[in-house]
């Protein structure tokens, strides 16, 4: 199948939005947004002890307040049909696993009311010693059994050690990236109606299906039972792609007051502690090479943390398995199991903080081997994926950084750090590579259906994350059925649709794309075969499950890019600034360079957060976040991002879809916060291992004596 093309005209083009102007005029619902009748409002206790159990819960005064429907606690919560999610498995018992977790709620008219009342409500804790540190010396480590997405969690090939032995240059360095929070502008947000024995949920998710699967087993009930309406969502990185407890806390509460729809949106506040976060990491990288820079060793061994109660295992060393060729590699994952939420998937999990340290350390090595960082990198390319020996069905890293290199003017470059100097700021440039997976998951299907008006009506439950899937799905529908994109009709966003994997991976494109082309090629070849090409009266209508793409097991398929930063350190002050960006990538075909071009912005913009800004700070004496919201919590924001320039290379791959694309939601994260540090490094001649880049590091590291 992977030869066949899809003929490409709406495909390539930069079309507007479909939904933008209704984005622009309010005119889109969002998950709060529905009009349901006789809404109550629903408002989270959270427990304020780390660990330990809830001796008593005095409601009185709350459940006295006019307004106040119930208060619930896990005295009256409903019993759980399936407890096996412990991050789900709320108001079971008394325990509490971490600060911050849901232990009930307050149900009122108003959600004024409803938030005044939680303040009533009194908890009495027995508490246990906490442990929510995460340090590499710990001796309660553990290897998990596979990591997030099903990776291995340690790989080997020949001896790191006897390679770094050989080496005629070494590197063996530490960085550490910190907790970090996902933050969409619209949090997390439920309504929640019961009806007969069923449940509906308007719900911001990145997945109907996948959430509607966890909350029918948490509740017992048969997927049937249960609809999730969410066509538009207020942008999800992660956290709305996987689930936790606050979809179930409004089911449940929604089941204390009968006929009532019962409305949940968490506060910015609660974001902090209800929708796992990244975790931190620590990561070792040891690198041996030659002394013309030919890598012989390759070794990442990160430690990070889980939750006691649910294990998420990221995967972090992922692309040091991925990058460079060298005869002797190793990579491990440990993790530490405290008592604290649960971490998830953000944003690039696994690579974005991956490479950091690894094209951190490439930078380093380099340096170390007086070579340019861009040379050393083409002369470590491999012919094959290093570690499973599969060839790539395109890789254009090479293509990436020359082209970039060209864009950025980085033949000018004088490699000695300190160079430039001007006005009291130190000026630096960097590179960095950035890498991510082309996955492509099967569990899609797609219905479409055709009138005799000529119009083709395309159902598959995806998601737009803000990503453009309306506008995406809708070129590639009209690509495959070869008709103008005005003749169809899209529909996502709710589990009644045909069956869609979640929009995660960077995968949803690709996926959801691949299951509307075969059903539009099984409706075209129906029609010919049935109807002589004549739409009958009655219409006609297909569905198709994607189908296996058995080039998935013969190729690695993985996208690339090349990142550089220009970046004024202030000599006095430390102050850090990024007046530019330039990202190169190569990620197969571009369905619409428009929305693509916004993706990997996005993305880029937020490596530069990640760089220089975000940092979750875990008060150890009481386990929670202590900057939990935007005033201490930073997030780049317009006026720390100069230019930015986008653009990739040509990429023909015919074997990962019939569209030739690879996701581009998560690829422009990745490396940039490295290509800053390599940059600052550059400026300063201060290597920063640990991010974020905070002015601080660079002062007690001797910016002002340099
Ligand atoms: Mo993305 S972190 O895989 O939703």
């Amino acid at each position: 199948m992977s030869a066949r093309r899809l003929p490409t005209r709406a495909i390539g083009t930069p079309m507007d939005r479909l939904d933008g102007l209704d984005k622009v005029r309010g005119a889109t619902t969002y998950a709060y947004e529905w009009q349901v009748d006789r809404p109550a409002y629903l408002y989270p206790l959270q427990a304020t002890i780390a660990a330990g159990r809830i001796i008593s819960i005095d409601t009185a005064a709350a459940g006295a307040e006019p307004g106040v429907l119930v208060v619930l606690t896990h005295h009256n919560a409903p019993k759980l049909a399936d407890t096996g999610d412990g991050e789900l498995a709320i108001l079971q018992s008394e325990e509490v696993a971490f600060r911050g977790q849901l232990i009930g709620g307050v149900i009122a008219d108003t959600s004024e009311i409803a938030r005044h009342a939680a303040g009533l409500v009194r908890m009495d804790y027995q508490q246990r010693a906490h442990d929510v540190q995460l340090r590499a010396d710990r001796d309660d480590l553990y290897a998990p059994e596979l990591l997030n997405a099903g990776f291995e969690t340690d790989t080997a090939q020949g001896d790191v050690d006897t390679g770094l032995a050989s080496a005629a240059v070494t590197l063996d360095a530490t960085y550490t990236t910190p907790m970090e929070h996902n933050n969409p502008m619209e949090p997390h947000a439920t309504i929640a109606i019961w009806t007969g024995d069923g449940l509906t949920l308007y719900v911001s998710t990145q997945g109907v299906h996948p959430l509607r699967a966890a909350v029918a087993a948490a509740f017992g009930l048969d997927p049937q039972q249960v609809r999730l309406i969410s066509p538009h969502v207020g942008g999800g990185f992660g956290s709305k792609g996987r689930h936790h407890a606050d979809v179930i806390l409004a089911a449940m509460a929604a089941q204390l007051v009968p006929g009532r729809p019962v409305k949940l949106a968490l506060t910015r506040q609660q974001m902090f502690s209800q929708v796992g976060y990244r975790t931190p990491s620590i990561q070792r990288i040891r690198l041996g090479a030659e002394g013309g820079g030919r890598l012989v060793a390759i070794s990442h061994d990160v430690v990070e943390q889980t939750s006691r109660i649910k294990e998420f295992a990221e995967q972090t060393a992922i692309c040091s398995r991925v990058m460079y060729a060298a005869p002797n590699r190793r990579t491990t994952h440990r993790l530490a199991a405290l008592d604290v939420p649960v971490p998830t998937i953000m944003r690039a999990p696994g690579e974005a903080p991956s490479m950091f340290a690894l094209e951190s350390a490439i930078d380093e090595l380099a340096i170390a081997c007086g070579l340019d960082p861009i040379e050393l990198r083409i002369r470590n390319e491999p012919d094959v994926d290093p570690e499973s020996g599969l060839p790539f069905s395109s890789r254009n890293l090479v293509a990436c950084l020359q082209e970039g290199a060209r864009r950025f003017g980085w033949e000018r470059r004088d490699p000695t750090p300190r160079a430039r100097q001007e006005a009291g700021w130190l000026g630096g440039t960097g590179v960095a590579a950035a890498t991510y997976p082309a996955y492509w998951r099967t569990g899609s299907a797609a219905t479409i259906r055709v009138g005799p008006d000529g119009r083709y009506g395309v159902l598959i439950g995806a998601a737009d994350i803000g990503t453009g899937t309306w506008t995406a799905l809708t070129q590639i529908a009209a690509d495959a059925l070869e008709v103008p994109i005005e003749d169809v009709d899209l529909r996502i966003g709710d589990s009644a649709l045909p069956a869609a994997i979640v929009a995660g991976g960077s995968a949803g494109t690709a996926s959801w794309g691949s299951a509307i082309v075969e059903a539009a090629r099984q409706l075209r070849a129906r029609l010919a075969a049935e109807h002589g090409g004549v739409v009958p009266a009655e219409g006609l209508e297909v569905t198709a499950a994607m189908p296996a793409n058995p080039d998935t097991e013969r190729y690695a398929m993985h996208s690339f890019g090349a990142q550089f930063a220009e970046v004024r350190v202030h000599q006095d002050s430390g102050e850090v600034r990024v007046p530019r960006l330039l990202g190169v990538f190569a990620a197969g075909r571009i369905i619409n360079p428009k929305l693509g071009r916004s993706q990997l912005l996005g993305g880029m913009t937020w490596g530069l957060s990640m760089a220089l800004h975000e940092h979750s700070v875990l008060d150890p004496r009481f386990g929670h976040v202590a900057n939990q919201d935007f005033a201490t919590y930073h997030i780049a924001a317009n006026a720390d991002v100069g230019s930015i320039e986008v653009a990739w290379v040509e990429e023909e791959d015919p074997y990962v879809n019939p569209m030739g694309s690879k996701g581009i939601g998560e690829l422009g994260i990745v490396g940039t916060a490295a290509a800053i540090a390599n940059a600052v490094y550059h400026a300063t001649g201060i290597r920063v291992r640990d991010l974020p880049i905070t002015l601080d590091k660079l002062l007690t590291q001797g910016l002002k004596a340099g």
